[in-house]
């Protein structure tokens, strides 16, 4: 959650480099933005500050020249979405500017103490504190002996980590000091980056908004800061203070982001789109990854799968997979609630982290309290160099490509694609698990290029005013159940509610109206056939009942038909869930790719 971006060098056009990596990180957060920029022709060198509620969008910055700046995109914790709750924040004396990303826990007690010692508060955010605490600190510096001698730059970073360890919770922070051609960075927890250009160099939230500028990178480690400069990068030791000799650096090869909509009217339907290349891709390219997942999955004696939101209900999918396909336990459990349930967990366990991100941080935090027991750590990541990617040890690539729009979409079936690969595989099967995927490619293809995307804009456009959405699915498709609805609600903003289809006749039957849609997933397994008494009884009581299933029947009001492709069918099930949601969000006049109070990576708790 919120985007960071920063240029030193000795470029002019600093302030417009920042927006254009901005842009590049909206999908972190988009309520507001804002640059601080260091004047280059005024002496002393000044700061300007240019904020803005709302997404970037197409806007440009009115910040004169200058050849270091530090934006923010922000996704709101503490403080309404306004101008002054925007960052960057200053100081009392506008010497500074401060922009943050995650939670400062201790800043009610931070601020009282700030405001005994006069200093005056322009917004209601966390942040904030840290600006009053280094100009504390740094008017202290000033009158130290030493002060005068070290270099200025060397002392902000250090002021940065004395007050960096005065704050609980997780963080990443930066400060721009005009007087100073650098920049400081430290963080907890949240995810920063450090770019080596030419002539400059860059600080960033993720790696995809800097390769425009650079492919060497430096990813920070919790606990540590930086230092940015024209000419030189420094990472620090944020405990002790001092400098880390040698920081990794990473020379990235993977493909430039493919940043454009290639002809699509948004990120979410071209993401749908490209959903065949990324599982034939799979098929191709990540069998032996899969193998590998499953080995370690037979020989653990205990296994996990976690993930958050989208990727919990892939983790949910794996977990009917593995039984069914592997006749193996695979538990699935909500990253959030991972910690709370893993007292029993030791080395001979695994654990397995779903995420496309990788940085989502109740994973990461269940992830690593889960290693400190002992356990061994997997994943199945679609960004590459990211938290989650650099703490396991053999972690699989999705390879999904880029996604945009912030709901999940070919990161989810990718998720599926790679766990229905490993199932076959445990079962020494792997091949089948292949052809499967492919399969389930081609059916995905058909579907978007025949005539039921139309049926389905036609079906949007019908159920649009509903007030409430069901989704009813058992055994493999009851996961599926609760992402179509997720799907469905987080774009649409319509009440869509996922359920096993055993739960109706105990409560759930209740919600169900004259003409409420409900969805019925009935694919070609053990489940048909109770699944369709279900939807007998929610039709019964008004319902509508829209089928998504390989078989005609007399129960459905709409008929959705799929391929059957076996223990791919929620791979396929998935992306007539996706362009319903797509068609809801379009008919109900809202932006499909950016849905409002969300953010693409959820690095706060
Ligand atoms: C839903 C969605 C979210 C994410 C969740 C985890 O469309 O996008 O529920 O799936 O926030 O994100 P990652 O996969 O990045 O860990």
């Amino acid at each position: 959650m919120c985007g960071i971006f920063g240029y030193v060098g000795d470029r002019d056009e600093a302030p417009q480099l920042v927006l254009a990596g901005l842009k590049k990180l909206e999908y972190r957060g988009y309520d507001s933005w804002g640059i601080a920029a260091r004047q280059a022709s005024s002496a002393p060198a000044r700061l300007l500050v240019d904020k803005h509620t709302g997404k970037i969008g197409q806007a440009t910055t009115t910040l004169p020249a200058a050849r270091a700046a530090l934006g923010h995109t922000r996704w709101a914790t503490h403080g309404g979405v306004t101008e002054a709750n925007a960052h960057p924040h200053v100081d009392c004396q506008g010497r500074l500017a401060i922009i943050h990303n995650g939670i400062i826990e201790n800043h009610a007690e931070l601020r009282r103490e700030l405001v005994a010692l006069g200093h005056t508060f322009a917004s209601q955010t966390d942040t904030e504190v840290v600006c009053h605490l280094l100009e504390e600190e740094l008017t202290r510096e000033a009158d130290a002996e030493d002060a005068a001698n070290s270099d200025p730059c060397h002392r902000l970073a250090q002021v940065l980590m004395s007050v960096f360890r005065r704050l609980d919770g997780l963080s990443a922070i930066g400060v721009l000091d005009p007087q100073l051609d650098c920049i400081a960075a430290a963080k907890n927890g949240s995810p920063l980056v450090l770019g080596w250009g030419n002539g400059g160099n860059f600080l960033a939230s993720d790696s995809s908004a800097l390769l425009d500028h650079t492919r060497r990178l430096t990813f920070l480690e919790d606990g540590q800061a930086a230092l940015i400069t024209r000419d030189s990068l420094t990472v620090y030791d944020v405990i002790s203070g001092d400098p880390i000799a040698k920081p990794r650096v990473w020379d990235i090869t993977w493909e430039q982001e493919v940043d454009s909509l290639d002809g699509y009217p948004h990120y979410m339907a071209k993401e749908i789109a490209e959903q065949p290349p990324v599982l034939r891709r799979l098929a191709a390219e990540r069998a032996e990854a899969a193998q590998r997942l499953a080995d370690s999955i037979l020989a653990a004696s205990t296994v996990h799968l976690v993930g958050c939101g989208s990727a919990s209900n892939a983790a949910r999918c794996g977990e009917y997979l593995f039984s069914r396909v592997a006749s193996r336990q695979a538990n699935c459990v909500v990253g959030s609630e991972f910690g709370y349930l893993a007292d029993f967990l030791d080395e001979r366990s695994l654990v397995v982290g779903l995420s496309q991100s990788g940085e989502t941080i109740d994973l990461l935090d269940s992830m690593k309290s889960a290693q400190r027991r002992g356990a061994k750590l997997s994943a199945l990541v679609n960004v590459e160099g990211s938290s989650l990617y650099r703490l396991v040890d053999d972690p699989i690539l999705l390879s999904a490509g880029p996604e945009r729009c912030v709901l999940a979409t070919k990161s989810f079936t990718a998720k599926l694609g790679v766990l229905v690969m490993a199932a076959y595989a445990a079962r020494g099967r792997l091949e089948a698990g292949r052809a499967l995927l492919e399969q389930a490619a081609d059916e995905i293809q058909s579907l978007l290029s025949d005539g039921r995307v139309e049926q389905i804009r036609a079906l949007a456009r019908r159920i649009a005013d509903a007030e409430h959405l069901y989704v009813i699915g058992r055994g493999p498709s009851y996961p599926m159940a609760l992402e179509a609805a997720l799907k469905i609600k987080e774009v649409s903003y319509m009440h869509a509610e996922g359920f096993a289809g055993g739960e109706l006749k105990h409560g759930v039957i209740a919600l169900i109206d004259s003409g409420t849609p409900c969805i019925v997933l009935a694919p070609n397994d053990e489940t048909f056939r109770a699944i369709l008494s279900g939807a007998e009884e929610i039709k019964a009581r008004g319902g509508r009942i829209i089928g998504i299933s390989p078989f005609a029947s007399d129960v459905w009001d709409e008929h959705i038909p799929v391929a059957d492709v076996g223990e791919a069918a929620s791979i396929v099930n998935a992306v007539p869930a996706q362009v319903l949601a797509y068609e809801l969000a379009l008919a109900r006049g809202l932006d499909p790719d950016k849905p409002r109070n969300l953010a693409k990576s959820v690095t706060v708790k």
